[in-house]
């Protein structure tokens, strides 16, 4: 049948249907496997595994598409702003003008953090690092809301609407905070007066003598950097917010793991790497060409190339190539990382190690080029992803809290360690 597989094991064969996502992409429904076969599938790594149905968001990783509820990211970078997009995505349709002034002001009257809370930052070594202070004050924040974080999902999800402008606000807020306290530096209070992403660099970078004023743009550039990472799939943040949701954790505890999931290399933590593997070939006199030589023979990765599920240009990273030149000139910056960046990539796109690995620019590769022009430090640069990436978190753990019947996530095993063994037996010592 069309509509269905058939898994061959020994000389039993055992039939499974076929789900059908809307844009063709089939998957065997394997849930029963084990029950009819005793066999589980193994997939370290899960490339070959879905692990729920979702209307959030579609990737075509082959031709490069990404689409938040239907509509093409290209489309939303032109036309739609962080906040609107973050409302498209928690909430599944585009807001009326009314709607998204509402959210907006929900969002607003949010931006600043109990006093109580203000204590926690002066309990980090300065040097501590800015992820692990976003995690824990994200999961310190459930406490202050004990209402909206109670582990029971009805009553999580009858607060869900403010605990979610709640959380775009506030991680804001945290974040800038935690610059400003390892900057030894008072902290700045919010100005309703100013947009999300400019009342951001307000409270990064106004001083009592000198309040912050965006005349190049910045906050702009923001706001997109911030809108192209709203969501994307299952990526390893995700379904870490997913998986802890699937426990049946409130919103406040299941984000906060998704900041530890994003802080790695290999993730979100990727955008830092970028700029130190390109000041260290920019330090070593190199325009890139050793550095890809190395990367071909194992010696170092490419940084901000690669992915998953992108076997064709990440379209986010074509944005924000452009977005950066733009920035780059509106604030009269000459960044020979840039010219480093942009020769990397010709070279990789050429050659033919990446060509056949199918290996292409992800959004990291540009996104640090972004943020050092309007002036974030690169130790905050994954802290700016956690921002952008708040709504596609709330978006996945409404949509698993809303399920009644989504299962805890429990992956099984295959186990490779000794066999059993006798506790009594002096001679196994
Ligand atoms: N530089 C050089 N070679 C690479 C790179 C790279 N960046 N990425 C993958 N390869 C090579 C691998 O060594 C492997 O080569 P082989 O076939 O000779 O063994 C081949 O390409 C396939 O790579 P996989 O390891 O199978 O790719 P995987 O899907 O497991 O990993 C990942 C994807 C983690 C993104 C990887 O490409 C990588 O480490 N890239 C650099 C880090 C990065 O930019 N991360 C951000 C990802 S986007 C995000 O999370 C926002």
């Amino acid at each position: 049948m069309e509509n269905s597989g058939t898994i061959r094991i020994g000389n039993e064969n055992f039939d499974f249907p076929i789900i059908e996502g809307i844009e063709g992409e089939r998957a065997l429904d394997t849930r029963t496997l084990r029950a009819k076969s005793g066999c589980i599938t193994f997939d370290e790594g899960y490339g070959n595994t879905g692990s729920c149905l979702s209307e959030i968001s579609f990737i075509n990783g082959e031709k490069g598409i990404l689409r938040h509820r239907g509509y093409p990211i290209e489309q939303l970078a032109e036309h739609s702003s962080f906040l609107e997009t973050a409302y498209l995505v928690i909430y599944g349709q585009l807001p009326t003008a009314d709607k998204l002034a509402a959210f907006c002001a929900e969002v607003r009257n949010h931006s600043s953090i109990h006093t109580g809370m203000r204590h926690h930052f002066e309990g980090f070594p300065s040097n501590a690092h800015p992820m692990a202070i976003l995690s824990s004050m994200l999961n310190s924040l459930g406490a202050y809301y004990p209402e909206m974080s109670s582990n029971n999902r009805e009553q999580d999800l009858a607060h869900f609407d403010e605990s979610a402008a709640l959380l775009i606000s506030k991680v804001r807020t945290i974040a800038a905070m935690t610059f400003r306290m390892k900057q030894g530096l008072p902290f700045v209070f919010p100005d309703h007066s100013r947009r999300y992403a400019e009342n951001f660099l307000h409270m990064m970078f106004s001083e009592p003598y000198n309040d912050y004023q965006d005349t190049s743009g910045a906050s702009n550039a923001l706001d997109l950097f911030l809108l192209l990472h709203a969501d994307h799939e299952q990526n390893c943040s995700t379904s870490t917010v997913r998986m802890v949701a699937s426990g049946g954790a409130n919103l406040f505890a299941s984000v906060s793991a998704g900041v530890c999931a994003l802080w790695g290399p290999s993730h979100g933590g990727a955008n830092m790497a970028v700029i130190k593997m390109l000041e260290e070939i920019h330090a070593a006199g190199d325009d890139g060409s050793r550095f890809i030589k190395d990367a071909k023979e194992g010696k170092a990765k490419l940084m901000g190339f690669g992915h998953r599920v992108y076997k064709n240009y990440d379209p986010r990273a074509k944005i924000l190539g452009k977005s950066s030149e733009r920035v780059l000139e509106g604030l009269g910056i000459n960044d020979p990382l840039l010219d480093i960046a942009k020769h990397l990539e010709r070279a990789a796109l050429e050659d033919e190690y990446f060509v056949k690995r199918k290996l292409y620019p992800n959004v990291d590769f540009y996104s640090g080029i972004l943020l050092k022009a309007i002036g974030i430090p690169v130790e905050m640069f994954t802290v700016m992803f956690a921002i952008g990436r708040m709504p596609g978190w709330i978006a996945n753990w409404k949509e698993i809290a809303e399920n009644s019947k989504s299962r805890i996530h429990r992956p099984r095993q295959v186990y490779t360690g000794s066999a059993i063994r006798d506790y009594l037996k002096v001679d196994e010592r």
